[in-house]
């Protein structure tokens, strides 16, 4: 029997250097970019054996960026989810945000929170969008969570606390770094990794498809013996 990616996850790397390769700003490839999240989101609302698509849009060390990026980055995302709250619809897709998201300006903040509601009774595919996440801090938030409600640690307890308790079956990094520059660090305990020198402007569906074929071949152990 073959494997199923139900959860994958993506760290989206390369839209500056796709942009500068093509001598347009940094700006210029995360706009590309979003049309890549738009595209990715739409082929595995497609494929209903895929439960749970995260997306690494904004890491919680993404601040030490030059101002203006930053600005265009939070525009862009306020951007993104006005225009394509129709595709969320449409395509039975629910948006849930993770990551810390209590430092977003209140316009941003409404704007994320308005798109969680409006496709809260989606039932296909849940899409995960990091925002303002890291790892570790994630982590942390739950530990702190527990320590307040005086619940005991454990495996489960903690999981429950976190932002995304689902844990990754595939995580795919573009861009050709070799990294995971703090996503998901719990839940990919046992993630299967693949890394593409594909920018994220370039990936397609087609590439993800070959992934997911590869993906299917691999035998997964979790420290048994088959
Ligand atoms: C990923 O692309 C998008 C974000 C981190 C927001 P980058 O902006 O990191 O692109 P490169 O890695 O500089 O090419
Ligand atoms: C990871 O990419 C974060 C996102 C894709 C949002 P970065 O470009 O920030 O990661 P590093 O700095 O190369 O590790
Ligand atoms: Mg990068």
């Amino acid at each position: 029997m073959s494997n199923q990616p139900r959860h994958i996850a993506i760290i989206m790397d390369g839209n500056g250097r796709w942009a500068e390769a093509q001598g347009k700003n940094r700006s210029a490839g995360h706009e590309k970019g979003s049309e890549t999240v738009r595209t990715i989101t739409t082929y595995c609302a497609a494929h209903p054996e895929i439960t749970h698509l995260t997306l690494y849009a904004f890491s919680t060390e993404n601040w030490k960026r030059p101002k203006l990026e930053v600005e265009f980055l939070m525009k862009l995302l306020e951007k993104y989810l006005k225009k394509e709250l129709p595709t969320y619809l449409d395509n039975n897709i629910r948006f849930h945000p993770i990551g810390d998201l209590s430092v977003f300006s209140p316009s941003l903040h409404q704007t994320i929170e308005s798109v969680r509601e409006e496709t809260e009774g989606c039932t296909g595919l849940v899409q995960n969008l990091a925002l303002n996440y890291g790892g570790r801090d994630e982590i942390l938030r739950a530990v702190h969570t527990l320590q307040t409600s005086n619940e005991s640690i454990t495996i489960e307890s903690l999981t429950a606390h976190l932002d995304c308790e689902i844990d990754v079956d595939l995580l795919i990094r573009t861009g050709g770094d070799h990294r995971i520059s703090n996503f998901l660090l719990w839940q990919s305990a046992y993630a299967e990794l693949f890394f593409t020198d594909t920018l994220w402007p370039e990936f397609t569906s087609d590439e993800l498809g070959q992934i997911i074929s590869q993906f299917k071949k691999i035998e997964r152990r979790f420290g048994g013996v088959n």
